[in-house]
């Protein structure tokens, strides 16, 4: 029997974010302004995954992160992994790491907190990677993985 096998076109050179939890594809497509890009982009959701049972892709032609959007990933999708295409080989692989500060990004949970209320830079201490639980660098209240807000 030929095999029947969902699939999604190679890319040239760019960049694989592949085993996304399939609950976290459109936030990483909003937390890295996926929509603003003029180059190519593909993505698909709820494809069959050993590990998470069902997982997201998103494919960038011609995109190579730095660290700070690496991190940005993290935060939304710990279970990322990056593939590094050149002329059609994957030539490099990373796991996405959720780093130990975070500044900007996420905002503080708490509403009296004087990044809610001036012009200050949001800044977290990482408690917890697990369940991914941040505490302000200014209030010092937690801000956990289930009020995550993008700045
Ligand atoms: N890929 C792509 N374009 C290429 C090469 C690879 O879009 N020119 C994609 C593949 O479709 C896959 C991911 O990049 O989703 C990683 O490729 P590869 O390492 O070949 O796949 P696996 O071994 O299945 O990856 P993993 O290590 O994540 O299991
Ligand atoms: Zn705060």
């Amino acid at each position: 029997m030929k095999d029947k096998q969902l699939s999604v076109s190679a890319i040239k050179n760019g960049t694989v974010i592949d085993h996304i939890p399939a609950g976290s594809l459109f936030k990483v497509i909003s937390i890295l302004k996926l929509d603003k890009l003029e180059s190519m982009v593909t993505f698909g959701n709820s494809f069959e995954s050993k590990k998470l049972g069902k997982k997201g892709i998103i494919k960038l032609s011609e995109v190579f992160f730095e660290t700070e959007d690496i991190n940005k990933i993290s935060l939304v999708a710990p279970t990322a992994k990056l593939n590094i295409i050149r002329d059609y080989e994957v030539v490099e692989k990373m796991k996405v790491e959720i780093p130990d500060e975070v500044t900007g990004i996420i905002k503080c949970v708490n509403p009296k907190c004087i990044t809610n209320n001036e012009t200050a830079t949001t800044k977290f201490a990482v408690i917890s990677k697990e369940k991914v639980q941040l505490k302000c660098y200014y209030c010092e209240k937690i801000t956990s993985q289930d009020n995550l807000v993008m700045v």
